[in-house]
């Protein structure tokens, strides 16, 4: 348990919010695609506030937030990632950015590769066992310190209050810390590939995908 209080997010705290967005990821294969963090906060930050408020947890040390987990218990509610890349692309006009453009050529070829190879890439889970989903950051000076344990213990007792089957979450197979960490806290690897993530690179290579699940109708509130 660490002393930094987990609340769910307030119209008030966005600002801030958004500071965090921008750091932190530092130092994983996820803390930046294209290099614009306003675009990349409009389609993985701030559509969980605006749709899911209740279910974007911040973790807040005495007034600073130095972490959050973004949760969406019912996908059905929410925009698809498709949706939000669009919009982020017309709002941003990032076809006039150079670091969008390279990022989403590489994406385009990196499926055209990978179809030609018959190899998958990777690509949301939609399986009415874990409907829930999460994404995580903590800033780097409070990761090691229970803070991430305390905002998905949080969000997991909010999913079985709910009555939620069961939650995934999908992070970078390069990423052996937040591997490691889910582990930790009950979610099993799913699924046999680790798919290539389109125009991600991490430290000049190739970036996969890891999907991890955790049931949760075996387990009552508050027993994470
Ligand atoms: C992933 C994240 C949320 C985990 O929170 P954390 O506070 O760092 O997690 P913990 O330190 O409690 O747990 C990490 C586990 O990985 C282990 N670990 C730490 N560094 C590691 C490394 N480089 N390689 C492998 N394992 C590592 C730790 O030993 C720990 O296990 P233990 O408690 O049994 O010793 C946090 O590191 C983070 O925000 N990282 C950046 C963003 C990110 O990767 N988000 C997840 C994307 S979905």
């Amino acid at each position: 348990m660490s002393a930094v209080t987990i609340r769910p997010y307030e119209p008030r705290d966005r600002p801030a919010l958004l500071a965090l967005f921008a750091g932190a990821a530092e130092g994983s294969p996820s803390a930046s695609l294209w290099g614009h963090t306003p675009s990349e906060a409009d389609i993985y930050l701030l559509p969980y506030a605006d749709s899911a408020a209740a279910t974007l947890l911040l973790a807040d040390d005495g007034g600073r937030l130095v972490g959050y987990l973004a949760g969406c218990a019912d996908p059905s509610t929410f925009p698809s990632e498709e949706e939000r890349l669009a919009a982020a692309v017309r709002r941003y006009r990032l076809l006039l950015r150079p670091r969008a453009v390279a990022f989403f050529a590489r994406a385009t070829w990196d499926v055209l590769r990978a179809r030609l190879r018959r190899q998958p890439t990777a690509r949301d889970l939609a399986d009415a066992r874990w409907p829930a989903h999460l994404h995580l950051n903590v800033l780097p000076e409070h990761r090691g310190q229970g803070v991430a344990a305390d905002l998905v213990r949080a969000w997991l007792d909010q999913l079985r209050r709910a009555g939620s089957p069961g939650c995934y979450l999908q992070t970078i197979a390069e990423n052996p810390r937040a591997r490691a960490f889910f582990a930790k806290m009950g979610f099993v690897e799913h699924g046999p590939a680790t798919p290539l993530v389109p125009g991600s690179r991490w430290q000049g290579r190739p970036t996969h995908q890891v999907t991890m699940v955790q049931s949760l109708m075996d387990r009552p509130a508050g027993t994470t």
